[in-house]
């Protein structure tokens, strides 16, 4: 795994440079990525271009053994591209206009912009396309950060009146599929349908869902443009664009489909506060992160790049932009940095070289201070250079011996018609998958659409729409299939199946939900086993055999199986969901071993990693080739498999 670091020349006097790019090296960096915001400083005014401050850039760093990422600076549009076209600006939810000083103003739809980030994307390719130095380039950043995907521009409406009349052929279409007979919504003409926000009571549902899949397909096209241009004028190089956390705006397994490689940017402790957990694990996690969230994200962002993903962005100390911004645990920083070998990263950086003295991101921690001193994850790096110097080639991650299917429209499916002001198919996601970790289980997430064949285990924590084609890959699979709830609850077109819930499932499983009901926090129906279920609980009518009930009077049936497929109808707490997922994994041929809550365990080829995100020192037995046996908080340990 190459490391590397974001780097901002044009953001520092030129005599800094030389050395910059000295230490980097020295540091045991071999990459630097660029550019990505430094569109006023390549094109000051309209079409006068100065290339040269970038070229030598390239060259220094080219001469000090550094690749260059080259990012496209399509972010940030300059003011007076913003002055001179006001219509490429994005719109709010609440039509007001989102202008310029700070970031991502564009609006996505907008025709207009396409063609002003086509033309500098161009200028950028043909200038450093072939440069030797120049091994990968990243579109734009962030898609979507700061709420940036959806617009409600006139460009907006008229793409999205476009999209529908593509996707439903003509307006009587549109109206049976969304069941617009209801309050009288039905449209004469596709150029009648409005932005789905601002109506006096909650809008369409269908409505909303289309728009969010229209927002997702004006992300893909946008992005479309730029590998196209890219590709012709930089043969050779890997395409990437970087991706967030917790963040689901748009269908990342169809852009990543664009691109060679999914890049995302992780910071670990930023985004703890802003994740779906309790009170106590945001104390307990306060400066490592959560022990699941930043693997989730290596395993989806390794899914949207179809196996190769890397970190472009890394936490290296506080960040500026959470609620509070604690500092790293001792050891995080390098804990961090092997979790992405562990889950087989190509690359790493950190953002950023050096802690801005002005702007928006002041706050925010570099490897060097704004003094240029090294900052305190200085050492950290330099012993996770050393250790992978040390370690030598590393194996093949492989796949996991468990599945768990994620799906954004099925998030964007429960956010149009949540049912319960809590419901949240990432939520949800992330619980499964924690719940598959802490047993041990290795873990990939993957698309709906992905080949299940070689899974010992197939998790479907909430997959709304599941057709026939899925439940067929499904049972073909011959891999054990735990589904929750809510799982086939609508087709495609947002209306609830004619044969009921869950659809498709039912040729595996015969389970017919009946009714659902969903619970206010702090309501609690006891199951058996000593479980509980919480938010979400589902009437079933089935023939398939119940393994674990409500408690008490009530009775319903909470975990239904048949063969190889299994149902559960509510939502569990932590502990019921890991012992029934312990049964069923242990009927998959798996050896789930509860980890605690704190220690997980990857396997890379012969290599194991153990990451201790916990306040105690663990032990262990096995002769550690990177760490000791007694792996501190925010510690890591790493063991290779014995020679047979
Ligand atoms: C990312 C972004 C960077 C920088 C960083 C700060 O979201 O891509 O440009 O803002 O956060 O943590």
């Amino acid at each position: 795994m190459k490391l590397g670091v974001c780097w901002y020349p044009e953001q520092w006097p030129e005599p800094l440079w030389a050395s910059d790019v000295q230490r980097m090296a020295a540091l045991g960096l071999s990459f630097v990525r660029i550019g990505e915001f430094a569109w006023s400083r390549i094109e000051p005014e309209p079409g006068q271009f100065d290339w040269d401050w970038l070229d030598r850039a390239v060259d220094l760093s080219h001469a000090a053994g550094l690749e260059v990422v080259m990012g496209t600076p399509t972010a940030t549009p300059p003011k007076w591209l913003v002055d001179a076209h006001p219509e490429i600006l994005a719109k709010g939810r609440d039509g007001q206009v989102r202008g310029f000083g700070s970031r991502r103003h564009y609006c996505f739809s907008s025709d207009v912009y396409l063609e002003q980030a086509k033309r500098i994307t161009a200028l950028m390719a043909d200038r450093y396309g072939r440069h030797p130095a120049v091994v990968a380039w990243q579109t734009d950043n962030e898609y979507g950060c700061h709420d940036t995907v959806v617009s409600t521009s006139d460009a907006a409406k008229a793409a999205f009146r476009r999209w529908l009349a593509a996707r439903y052929g003509n307006v009587a279409a549109l109206n049976t599929a969304w069941g617009l007979a209801f309050w009288s919504q039905e449209y004469r003409s596709f150029d009648e349908v409005d932005a789905p926000f601002g109506t006096v009571t909650e809008s369409h549902p269908a409505h909303r869902l289309d728009w969010q899949r229209f927002s997702s397909a004006m992300v893909e096209r946008f992005n479309a443009a730029q590998v196209e241009i890219l590709r012709a004028a930089s043969p050779g190089r890997d395409i990437v664009h970087n991706f967030m956390g917790l963040f689901t705006e748009f269908d990342h397994y169809a852009v990543g489909r664009q691109l060679d490689v999914a890049t995302w940017d992780s910071y670990p402790i930023g985004f703890l506060g802003q994740g779906p957990f309790s009170a106590a694990d945001k104390a307990r996690y306060l400066r490592t992160g959560h022990p699941d969230l930043t693997a989730f994200h290596h395993s989806l962002y390794r899914a949207c790049g179809q196996g190769r993903w890397w970190v472009i962005e890394q936490q290296p100390g506080p960040v500026n932009w959470a609620a509070w911004n604690p500092a790293p645990a001792k050891g995080a920083v390098e804990l961090w940095g092997w979790e992405a070998v562990a889950f087989g990263a190509e690359r790493m950086s950190w953002f950023r070289w050096r802690q801005a003295p002005t702007g928006q991101e002041a706050m925010h921690a570099g490897l060097n201070r704004p003094d240029n001193q090294p900052a305190a994850a200085w050492p950290e790096v330099k012993a996770l250079a050393a250790g992978l110097a040390a370690l030598g080639p590393l194996p093949e991650r492989g796949r996991s011996d468990v599945a768990l299917v994620f799906d954004y429209d099925s998030v964007w499916a429960v956010q149009s018609q949540p049912q319960g002001r809590d419901q949240d198919a990432l939520a949800t996601a992330m619980t499964w998958h924690t719940a598959a970790r802490r047993l041990g289980l290795s873990v990939d997430i993957v698309a709906s659409d992905a080949d299940f064949s070689g899974y010992a285990l197939v998790l479907l924590p909430g997959q709304i729409v599941l057709d026939a084609a899925l439940a067929q890959r499904l049972a073909q699979s011959g891999a054990t299939v735990l589904a929750g709830p809510r799982t086939g609850s609508k087709t495609r077109d947002f209306a609830i199946p004619a044969t009921l819930p869950p659809d498709g499932l039912q040729a595996l499983i015969d389970v017919t939900v009946a009714r659902v009901e969903s619970l206010p926090p702090g309501i609690v129906l006891a199951a058996g086993n000593g479980g509980q279920v919480t938010g979400w609980m589902e009437d079933v009518e089935a023939s398939a055999a119940v393994e674990t009930r409500l408690a008490l009077d009530d009775g319903r049936g909470l975990w239904f199986a048949h063969d190889k497929a299994h149902y559960l109808a509510g939502h569990t707490d932590d502990g019921l969901l890991r012992r029934i997922l312990i049964d069923v994994a242990v009927a998959a041929g798996l050896h789930p071993r509860d980890l605690g809550p704190d220690v997980r365990i990857e396997r890379r080829g012969a290599l194991h990693f153990l990451f201790n995100y916990g306040p105690q020192a663990v032990a262990i037995e096995e002769r550690v080739v990177i760490g000791s046996k007694l792996v501190p908080p925010a510690g890591v340990a790493i063991w290779k498999d014995e020679a047979p």
